[in-house]
């Protein structure tokens, strides 16, 4: 089955959602002019539409609680980091010659980009794991449990999400525990206590919580979480922790979205490289 003829997979592949929020949702701001990422007329952008309509129809708090339970307590593959690299590159659509960049090819043009501003190690190796938890696609989860723009779910949804007017369908729009601007939660309590949309994100950030520096754990649970980060919602969530921390993610945010580099790093140069920093900061093998 192709992906379009699969309901749970409207991206040909799951790296049009991260294309599509760095070239039409926030673009560079020196490169082209903000334009709405509502008004095109184009077919990729509709597979795109179809999976924001998804996500924010079935990302309810409930949803999310259902696959913090399945996924935080066990999981099950046992692999070191450049097997799981590996295995997540098998996800390219190498059919399709608008998507030129495998897994590893994004990973590596992060972390060199942020080597090359000369940051310290563990920032780099941030970049390089920070997409790993897309392994979940091969687990079998559907793309818009894995990628998309993250945000709170057990409280009002803000409009500032992208399509967010697809929220009108979800559940817990019209679901009074959920729908007020605090709903299940407390003035300032600290995003640590806030349930995220479920995707790759918060997966990966379980994984590695032992092992990396607070700012980089910060910018692989929220690199998705469009709304506090580009738009500056949620803040009434956040503890002065969290607003501290926000300074990293919004470092790391445009190494994310914005490195292309005209030569494609080459692994077979680099792997020595990696393999030493993964020693340094993580144990030979990671369960994902
Ligand atoms: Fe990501
Ligand atoms: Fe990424």
């Amino acid at each position: 089955m192709n992906a379009s003829e699969d309901p749970n997979r409207p991206l040909k592949d799951i790296g049009e959602w991260d294309d599509f929020v760095a070239r039409d949702v926030y673009p560079e701001p020196q490169k082209r002019a903000k334009e709405d990422y509502r008004n095109y007329d184009d077919p990729a952008r509709d597979c795109v539409r179809d999976f924001y309509r998804l996500h924010h129809e079935h990302q309810t708090y409930e949803f999310v609680r259902e696959k913090e339970e399945k996924w935080l307590p066990t999981r099950q593959k046992t692999m070191t980091v450049l097997e799981a690299l590996e295995f997540l590159n098998t996800l390219v659509d190498d059919s399709d010659p608008d998507i030129d960049l495998d897994q590893l090819q994004h990973l590596l043009q992060t972390s060199e980009a942020i080597r090359a501003d000369g940051h310290e190690d563990w920032f780099v190796l941030t970049g390089f794991l920070h997409d790993l938890g897309k392994v979940l696609c091969l687990f079998g989860e559907p793309q818009w449990a894995v990628v998309g723009d993250t945000h709170p779910v057990g409280c009002r949804f803000s409009d500032r999400i992208v399509y967010s007017e697809f929220f009108d369908s979800n559940p817990d729009h019209c679901d009074e525990r959920y729908n007020t601007r605090l709903g299940i939660y407390e003035e300032g309590c600290g995003l640590r206590n806030v349930h995220m949309s479920w995707g790759h994100d918060e997966y990966l950030y379980h994984i590695l919580k032992d092992y990396l520096p607070e700012p980089a754990l910060y910018m692989v649970r929220y690199h998705s979480f469009y709304a506090w980060h580009r738009e500056n919602q949620y803040d009434y969530l956040c503890d002065d922790h969290d607003r501290e921390m926000l300074f990293w993610v919004r470092k790391f945010n445009p190494y994310d979205l914005y490195t292309k580099c005209p030569e494609l790093p080459r692994w077979d140069r680099l792997r020595g490289y990696y393999q030493t920093l993964l020693e340094r900061y993580l144990p030979k093998a990671l369960t994902f």
